[in-house]
């Protein structure tokens, strides 16, 4: 029997090591050890398992559908789009002090949030179902391969990512297996380095680990007013059919505009991003701070470089907007000058979004009255929206990958299958039935 299809036949039963421990009266250590192939179980023990299978009621659905780990966590994009699909978050790991302070504010009452994963054994994570992150891309060594090659050693893509954060992300699939994951990355990530990243990556996750994956470059624009390409890669521990192609995001034509998510004269004004103003037989109205204007200095500098580039033939200088365009992509340099994403204003330089209008830009805030808390600086915050990644667009992916979730947890629909059909399952997972 491989190595995991033991654990494949303990999550099936809905088994925790320990407690199949304790129903086949040996220590826990021999189950780990039995799931790591240091030793194989014995056939009576896989018996035992499979009978109950075989003869278990169907589980009740529970609450939470699954539970997940959110790494590279940012402020809890991930972890929100997964929530939305009725997710639990079990563990979350943040290095950066700023980021953690805004996920904390966000998600009170909540476990601690570790830091660098890079120090954290696998072992002191949670069992989980699910694990997400978006990992910072780095160039994998290829020196680092040359000398496993010349010592002989049986290298997979897996020791090629040494060293770097993907290498985290790898050791944590392989130590937990959970039933699926969902990696997020720029765009570029597919030609970085001639392609060989991509490559890499795809090696370690399929043939070393033996995960179904697929993955879809995936614009936001339908879900919010902004020009925005990520890489998603999904896998799944078993193959359940999962295709990302055929995943049907909304229509980019139909989505949001600008106008959506600025700030508008009749809601509630939010202290420091906005102010309310008496306009006559108007009444209060809104108005986002001067504080977001660009200074004379700023604004001339901004116009003689796009000049000077449009010049040359090359660039695109500043992006300066109407409430009916949509904008480019949010960047975690907006702190900078803003001027990939300027708003026009009458008689006045333009202004940046405020970090309230990045929030929405990015779809942390579902509502104009329901708003995520920010308790950093805007440079702070401008970071880390220009970081994270579009709320509704994880949602909808991760609501997409539940079924498949579940069809690998959920042991339910087993029980609708007849003996054979219980059997050549478990011919799959490589047990040994009579
Ligand atoms: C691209 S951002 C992810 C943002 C996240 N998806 C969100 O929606 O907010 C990558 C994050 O990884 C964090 N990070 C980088 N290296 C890390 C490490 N060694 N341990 C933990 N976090 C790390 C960075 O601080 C950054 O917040």
């Amino acid at each position: 029997m491989e190595d995991h299809a033991f654990r494949s036949l303990r999550e099936l039963n809905g088994l925790s090591v320990d407690e199949a421990a304790e129903l086949l009266d040996v220590h826990p250590k021999t189950v780990r050890r039995w799931e790591a192939g240091e030793t194989a179980p014995r056939r009576a023990f896989v018996e035992v398992l499979t009978h109950r299978l075989e003869t278990r009621k169907p589980p009740e659905p529970t609450h939470p559908a699954f539970t997940f780990i959110d790494l590279f966590a940012g402020i809890g994009g991930m972890r929100k789009g997964f929530e939305a699909a009725g997710g639990k978050c079990v563990f979350t790991s943040e290095w950066d002090e700023y980021a953690q302070r805004t996920y904390r504010a966000n998600f009170p009452d909540d476990h601690e949030i570790a830091g660098d994963i890079t120090q954290i054994d696998a072992a002191d994570i949670p069992e989980h179902d699910v694990l997400v992150a978006g990992f910072p891309c780095q160039p994998f060594s290829i020196a680092g391969v040359s000398k496993l090659n010349a010592l002989g050693r049986q290298h997979g893509f897996m020791n090629k990512t040494q060293g770097t954060l993907f290498f985290d992300v790898l050791r944590i699939l392989k130590h937990h297996r959970p039933a699926a994951f969902l990696l997020e990355n720029v765009k570029n990530l597919k030609s970085h380095n001639k392609g060989d990243t991509f490559r890499t990556i795809c090696g370690a996750l399929e043939d070393d680990l033996g995960y179904q994956i697929s993955y879809r470059v995936i614009d936001a624009k339908g879900y919010v007013p902004q020009h925005r390409e990520r890489i998603f890669i999904a896998g799944f521990r078993e193959d359940t059919g999962f295709d990302f192609n055929r995943l049907e995001f909304r229509d980019p034509a139909k989505g949001p505009l600008l106008g959506d998510i600025l700030h508008s004269p009749d809601e509630t004004p939010e202290a420091h991003y906005s102010v309310q103003k008496k306009i006559g037989r108007l009444g209060p109205r809104t108005f986002v701070d001067g504080r977001y204007t660009l200074s004379d200095k700023l604004w001339n500098y901004l116009e003689a470089y796009a000049a000077k580039h449009k010049a040359a033939g090359n660039g695109f200088g500043f992006g300066l907007n109407t409430p009916k365009d949509k904008a480019r992509t949010l960047s975690a340099r907006y702190y900078k000058d803003g001027s990939e994403i300027l708003i026009a204003q009458a008689g006045k330089n333009p202004r940046r979004l405020t970090p309230r209008e990045c929030a929405r830009l990015m779809g942390f805030d579902p509502d104009r009255e329901t708003r995520i808390t920010i308790p950093v600086s805007d440079t702070r915050a401008y970071k880390q929206f220009g970081n994270a990644v579009v709320v509704p667009v994880v949602a909808e992916v991760a609501n997409y990958m539940k079924p498949h979730i579940m069809r690998i947890l959920d042991p339910g629909e087993l029980f609708e299958k007849s003996p054979a059909a219980l059997r050549r399952r478990a011919q799959q997972l490589q047990l040994e039935v009579g």
